[in-house]
């Protein structure tokens, strides 16, 4: 199974070209899943056709589906909805629903990659396409592993032990509710869950993210930044689509800015991207909204390529012999020498870059031996131990 994330700035056209891809690719016979994170029912509009929380079919070899968080808490996490409802019964809030449950910080992001994991195991589809929130939710969405892993390696694991002790005595020695065993089995499924999506979306030859942008500088300098925590991440970019060009030659003053002005932002993304493949789609007159407006969409944005290949080859992470000691790089697109730190703890390399943290495990081999050189150049940070 392949699976195609399709993240960029608010409003540059993921959703239409989430779209498009899988109408295009439904036409070459592949079965498809497009699913949206939207509880705004863009893809709904954008396709012409009412979608909800289970797959509906669009087109022959084409459904869709836009996720419901509240809906997944209800029916699939029955025992921890319970628990929180009880837990927050005993502090005195009452007549709580899991609509409120559901705004908890994080909630969304852990159900939209429970969702992958669910259509990665069930094998019903070829090729899953993802249509992301805007990036910077998309990159919270994605850092999400590190947060969860967080709580439960620092409290289920210890808790639960504790927790059986004082289960012993009694359940009305404390104030609050103490989780029942099937809470804690439930929250250890969705952590070993969650494990295993990171497996899948950092699989290169699974997954492939793709940032959509436009011609405009704002977007242009948010989707650079999307680029390199992407990377951190351990997340492959793959290729770039630049939507809304402006395509027609006109004479008026106003028109030929505007040209003017898209011209050099191309040229400046084809640069600051030039590792990367670049593909356009002009900005259409009708409104792009419905099959007939997208079907044609989807042949002009791949024109002879397969949506399904990877078309970035580069290596985001490697360890090789150096002289009596190892080098190791690791793919770190646009990294600002001041907004970069770097630890090392062990076996661990906590790499800063700005507000992002990520932990990234080095190889048993170069865990009791310690950074000689750091150096950044061609996209990589080199490190020799
Ligand atoms: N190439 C294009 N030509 C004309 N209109 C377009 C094009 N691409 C997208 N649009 C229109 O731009 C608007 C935003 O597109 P879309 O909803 O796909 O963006 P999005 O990135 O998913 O937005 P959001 O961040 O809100 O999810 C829509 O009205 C869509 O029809
Ligand atoms: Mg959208």
């Amino acid at each position: 199974m392949r699976i195609l994330i399709y993240t960029g700035k608010g409003g540059v056209g993921k959703t239409s070209i989430a779209a498009a891809t899988g109408i295009k690719l439904a036409g070459k016979g592949i079965k498809t899943l497009v699913v949206s994170t939207d509880l705004a029912h863009s893809l709904s509009d954008s396709l012409g056709v009412d979608l909800n929380y289970q797959p509906t079919t669009i087109l022959k070899n084409l459904d869709g589906m836009e996720l419901n968080p509240q809906h997944q808490l209800e029916n699939h996490w029955a025992q921890i909805y319970q628990y929180l409802v009880d837990l927050l019964k005993m502090m005195g809030i009452k007549d709580i629903f899991a609509e409120e449950l559901t705004m908890f910080p994080g909630v969304e992001e852990l159900f939209s990659l429970l969702e992958i994991h669910e259509q990665f195991k069930k094998k019903g589809y070829d090729v899953l396409i993802m249509d992301f929130p805007p990036t910077a939710s998309a990159i919270r969405l994605l850092s999400f592993f590190d947060i969860i892993g967080w709580y439960m390696e620092k409290f289920f694991k210890i808790k639960k032990k504790s927790i059986k002790f004082l289960r012993t005595f009694s359940n009305s020695f404390m104030e609050l509710p103490l989780p029942e065993e099937d809470v804690f089995t439930a929250i250890e499924e969705i952590y070993q869950k969650m494990e295993e999506v990171k497996g899948i979306l950092t699989n290169p030859e699974i997954t492939s993210v793709r940032l959509v942008l436009n011609p405009e500088e704002m977007v242009i300098n948010e989707s650079q930044r999307a680029y390199t925590y992407l990377s951190l991440y351990g997340f492959k970019v793959d290729c770039i689509i630049v939507n809304k060009l402006f395509l027609p030659e006109a004479n008026s003053d106003f028109y030929n800015r505007i040209l003017a002005r898209q011209r050099s932002n191309l040229t400046r993304i084809e640069k600051i991207f030039s590792s990367q493949r670049v593909f356009t789609l002009p900005l259409i007159c009708e409104e792009l909204k419905g099959l007939d407006n997208l079907k044609p969409v989807s042949r002009l944005l791949y024109q002879q390529e397969d949506p399904l290949d990877s078309f970035f080859g580069g290596i985001p992470l490697a360890v090789e012999k150096e002289g009596d000691g190892y080098h190791y790089r690791v793919y770190l697109p646009f990294l600002q020498r001041d907004k970069f730190r770097l630890h090392q703890k062990g076996g661990i390399l906590i790499v800063t870059i700005g507000d992002y943290k990520q932990k990234l495990h080095l190889p048993q081999l170069l865990s009791n031996k310690s950074i000689k050189k750091a150096q950044y150049r061609d996209s990589y940070l080199h490190l020799s131990f």
